[in-house]
């Protein structure tokens, strides 16, 4: 494999900022989105609390971490008292009170890797899947909340970044390649190393929130408003990050040895972690470590044809980038198989 040393990055760079932000603009959900989605949850809440009293349900996923796009489905969580709850049971339970109601396609899915109840409320015409205490996501997508009030450079990336792994047929993990939430840690992490750094480490600073969910802890600086002017220093612009994201990964990452890191805010060895071959189905060929459980490797579903298909795609942005007078309508153009 030829690696290319990594160019300068184009004189007129910044000729691009202007496009990115209006495609970033275009990309944000209206807010009467957010208000049908509320509305949909207190419905939902109102025959869980029948049933349940103790019971708690939380979006988690885009539709509340704040990288989600316009018109997509919402993910739920019921977090149920009981850690050791038969899930099957309760879905197939719940399933049977939503059927009750105005609530189309209600269906229990109870042998999925993730067991869900799928519905679709026609007042609001938005789809849910809801699943049964999967905390750790409810803390995940926190986590990713959080990191994006402190820059607005993080949402406006990784929406441009999401859009092109779209286009291009990379957002696919049924066929090896990343999830949007690895997409997204790749953003944080990205700018976490920028110099000076756009975004710090929340895992690294003092913990003001702190949960303990099955025997992970969870625990960082949440009191993101007191960051607001974190990365102020920094003055890269949309255009220049876009570049140096996908130069970053065609070109300058090590992915033979390298393991991106969030909670670190740094780079860890695949050593160190034990990833350096095959166990089961994880092929640790590209590396993301999931900020809370840390035996997970979010780049656990590539396997070494789609390996090639990411990297290809990197290539093939950072080269469009640097050279194509006007790159946007390459970089988003719809891959055809
Ligand atoms: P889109 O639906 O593509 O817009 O993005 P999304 O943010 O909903 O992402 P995705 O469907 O990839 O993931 C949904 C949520 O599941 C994430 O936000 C995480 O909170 C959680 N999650 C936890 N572990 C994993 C994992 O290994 N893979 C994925 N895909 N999601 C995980
Ligand atoms: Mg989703």
């Amino acid at each position: 494999r030829i690696v290319k040393r990594q160019i300068g990055c184009r004189r007129d760079i910044n000729r691009l900022n202007g496009q990115f932000l209006s495609l970033y603009e275009s990309l944000i959900p209206a807010e009467e989105e957010k208000a049908k989605q509320k509305q949909l949850l207190l419905l939902l809440e109102k025959h869980v609390a029948k049933e349940w009293p103790e019971a708690r349900l939380y979006l988690y996923g885009s539709c509340a971490n704040s990288f989600g796009f316009p018109r997509s489905d919402i993910d739920v969580c019921l977090a149920m008292e009981d850690a050791d709850v038969d899930k099957s049971e309760v879905l197939l339970k719940l399933a049977d009170i939503l059927q009750s109601d105005n609530l189309q396609n209600v269906q229990a899915l109870t042998r999925a890797r993730v067991p869900i109840v799928k519905l679709m409320d026609p007042a609001t015409g938005i789809s849910c899947d809801i699943c049964v205490n999967n905390i750790l996501a409810v803390v995940n997508t926190k986590l990713l909340r959080d990191y994006a009030q402190i820059d607005v450079r993080l949402r406006q990336l990784a929406f441009i970044v999401k859009h092109w792994a779209k286009s291009r047929g990379v957002n696919e993990t049924y066929h090896g390649t990343l999830s949007s939430y690895a997409y997204v840690l790749m953003c944080v992490h990205f700018l976490q190393q920028r110099r000076p750094a756009i975004l710090p480490c929340l895992q690294g600073m003092e913990n003001t929130y702190a949960v303990t969910v099955d025997s992970t802890e969870c625990a960082y600086f949440d009191q993101v408003e007191k960051l607001s002017g974190f990365g102020s220093h920094n003055r890269e612009s949309i255009g220049q990050l876009v570049w140096a994201f996908f130069n970053y990964w065609a070109y300058c990452h090590d992915y033979a040895n390298d393991v991106i890191s969030v909670r670190t805010g740094s780079m860890l060895s695949k050593h160190e972690k034990d990833w350096t071959r095959r166990v089961g189905n994880d092929r640790h060929l590209i590396c993301i470590e999931d900020p809370f459980e840390l035996s997970h490797d979010l780049g656990r579903v590539v396997d070494k044809f789609s390996i090639r298909v990411i990297r290809e795609e990197f290539e093939r942005a950072a080269e469009i980038l640097q050279c194509d007078p006007d790159p946007c309508v390459m970089l988003f153009k719809p891959y055809v198989p």
